[in-house]
C-alpha cells in the first residue's frame, strides 16, 4: 500500500507552506493560554528557565526525529512504525499518539470554544468600563453555563472538521501564512502596553528573575510537559506532517524555525500577561482566568482597545484552529490510511468521538460539577495525562526509535536529503537523539515521580 498511498497523498505546496503548517500546529493556546498558566502556577522565572532548557535540549532533536520518521516512511503515525519496523511492537508508539491526539483535542476544544465566546463579547463591547472584579465575574458566570461552553466547543470542532475535510494543502497553508505574523504584531503591541502599566516591573521580575529553590519535581515535569505540548511533539503530528514534506525540503531548518517562532510567541505571551496581571492585581496562580481576564483589562487601557480586542480574539481562535487541525489530522490520517475509512467519513467519525469525550471536559469545569474527582476536574485529568505523561513518553520512544532502531545512516540520509545538503551539526544532534535526550526525559520523569 506504500506506493499507492504515496501517490495519492496530499502535500504542501511550498517550503513556506510546510513551515507555516508546522508552526501553525505549534503556536496556539499552548503558548498564549497554557504557558502563562503553567508558569504562574510553577514559580515564575524558575519554570521559564527549565522550560527553555527543555526547548533547547529536546526541541530540535525530537522534532527532527519525528520529521525524519514521517518523511522517510511517507505514512501516518502508526503506518510509519509498521513500515520502518515490521513485525515489531513499535507501532504501539503510533497508536499512543493517535489516542493522545484524540484526548488533547477533547479538552483543547473546550478552551478553543472560549475564544469564540470572547469574540462575541468583544464585538458586544462587553468589557468596556468594567473593573477586574466584573470581568472575573463574567468569566465565572460563563463557566457556570455549562451548555454554552459545550455549544462553542461543538462549533469549534465543526470548524476544525470542515478544514480537515477539505484536505491538507487547501486547508492549512492558507490560514497560517498570513495570520500568524499578524498575531505576532498584535502581541508586540499588547506587550508594549503591558510593560508600561504601573507596577509592571513586579510582573517582569516574576517572569525573569528566578528563585532556584522553586525548582521542584513538579516544576520539572510541568516544564517538560509544556515543552512537548507547545512544540506539538511526542504524538506524531510531525510524523504526519513530515510525511507530506517534499524530499527537497530542509528538515533541520524547518525544525529550527518552528522551535524558534513557537518559543518567541510563548515569551511574548509571558511579557503581555505578567506585567499586566501584577499591575491589575490578578493572581498569577489564577489558572483558567489568568489570560481571559487579564487580556480584556489591557485592552480597556488602550487607545483603539475595542477594535484590537476583537482582532486579538479572532487571531487567537485562528491560532487555536491551526493547532486543532493538526490534532485531528493525526487521527484522520490514521483512520483513512490504516483502516481504509474514506477520509471524509474518518473526519466525521473522529469529530463525533472527540465531542463525546469533550462534553465531559467542558462540563467538568462548572462549580460543583459531578465530573470532578476530589479537586481535579476531568478537564485537568485529560490535560495532565496527555501533556505531562503521554507526550514526553511518546517523545522518548520516538527518539529511542530513531537513535537505536533506524540508526545513524538513515538519519543522516534523511536530514541531508541523501547527501545533497550540508548539515554541519548532524553528528552532535544524533548524539543528543541517541543518548542525551532519552536520558534527560527519563531523569525528569523519575525526579517528578519521587519528588
Ligand atoms: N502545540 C499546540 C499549542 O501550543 O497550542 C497544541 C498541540 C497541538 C499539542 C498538536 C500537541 C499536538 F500534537
Amino acid at each position: 500500500m506504500g506506493m499507492e498511498a504515496r501517490n495519492n497523498r496530499d502535500g504542501f505546496g511550498s517550503k513556506l507552506g510546510v513551515i507555516a503548517a508546522a508552526a501553525g500546529s505549534a503556536i496556539g493556546l499552548g503558548n498564549i493560554y497554557r504557558f502563562p498558566c503553567e508558569l504562574g502556577e510553577n514559580g515564575g522565572a524558575a519554570f521559564l528557565l527549565v522550560y527553555l532548557a527543555v526547548v533547547v535540549l529536546l526541541g530540535i532533536p525530537v522534532m527532527l526525529s519525528e520529521l525524519v520518521i514521517g518523511r522517510h516512511s511517507q505514512l501516518n503515525a502508526v503506518g510509519a512504525f509498521r513500515k520502518l519496523a515490521p513485525k515489531s511492537a513499535w507501532p504501539v508508539v503510533g497508536y499512543m499518539g493517535v489516542l493522545c491526539g484524540f484526548l488533547i483535542f477533547s479538552f483543547y476544544s473546550t478552551v478553543a470554544g472560549w475564544t469564540l465566546e470572547y469574540i462575541v463579547k468583544a464585538v458586544d463591547n462587553s468589557f468596556s468600563g468594567k473593573d477586574l472584579a466584573a470581568i472575573e465575574k463574567d468569566f465565572e458566570d460563563f463557566h457556570n453555563q455549562g451548555w454554552r461552553n459545550v455549544m462553542w466547543q461543538a462549533a469549534f470542532i465543526f470548524l476544525t472538521g470542515f478544514v480537515v475535510f477539505r484536505g491538507v494543502k487547501n486547508g492549512i497553508e492558507k490560514f497560517t501564512k498570513i495570520l500568524m505574523p499578524l498575531l505576532l504584531v498584535i502581541l508586540v503591541v499588547l506587550g508594549i502596553r503591558s510593560v508600561t502599566l504601573p507596577d509592571a516591573g513586579k510582573g517582569l521580575a516574576f517572569l525573569f528573575s528566578p528563585d532556584f529553590s522553586k525548582i521542584t519535581g513538579k516544576v520539572l515535569i510541568s516544564a517538560l510537559g509544556q515543552g512537548f505540548f507547545s512544540l506539538s511533539m511526542g504524538m506524531g503530528v510531525l510524523i504526519t506532517y513530515g510525511s507530506y514534506i517534499k524530499k527537497t525540503d530542509n528538515l533541520a531548518t524547518t525544525a529550527l524555525s518552528v522551535t524558534l517562532s513557537d518559543t518567541l510567541v510563548a515569551l511574548l505571551a509571558g511579557i503581555v500577561i505578567f506585567p499586566a496581571a501584577f499591575s491589575f492585581g490578578v493572581n498569577p496562580k489564577a489558572g483558567m482566568g489568568l489570560v481571559f481576564n487579564t487580556i480584556p483589562m489591557i485592552f480597556n487601557q488602550m487607545a483603539g482597545g475595542y477594535f484590537f480586542c476583537i482582532v486579538f480574539f479572532v487571531l487567537l481562535a485562528i491560532a487555536a484552529l491551526t493547532s486543532t487541525i493538526s490534532l485531528l489530522e493525526v487521527v484522520v490520517a490514521y483512520l483513512s490510511e490504516e483502516l481504509h475509512i474514506k477520509r471524509q467519513w474518518a473526519t466525521v467519525l473522529a469529530c463525533l468521538g472527540t465531542m463525546l469525550i469533550g462534553v465531559f471536559a467542558s462540563l467538568s469545569l462548572k462549580a460543583g460539577s459531578p465530573f470532578r474527582m476530589g479537586g481535579t476536574s476531568f478537564f485537568d485529568l485529560l490535560d495532565f495525562v496527555s501533556s505531562n505523561i503521554l507526550l514526553p513518553l511518546g517523545g522518548m520512544l520516538i527518539i529511542v526509535f530513531v537513535g537505536w532502531r533506524m540508526g545513524k545512516p538513515k538519519f543522516f540520509e534523511e536530514v541531508t536529503n541523501e547527501g545533497r545538503l550540508k548539515m554541519p551539526l548532524k553528528k552532535a544532534i544524533f548524539f543528543v537523539v541517541k543518548y542525551l535526550a532519552p536520558l534527560a526525559i527519563a531523569v525528569i520523569f523519575i525526579t517528578g515521580l519521587i519528588r
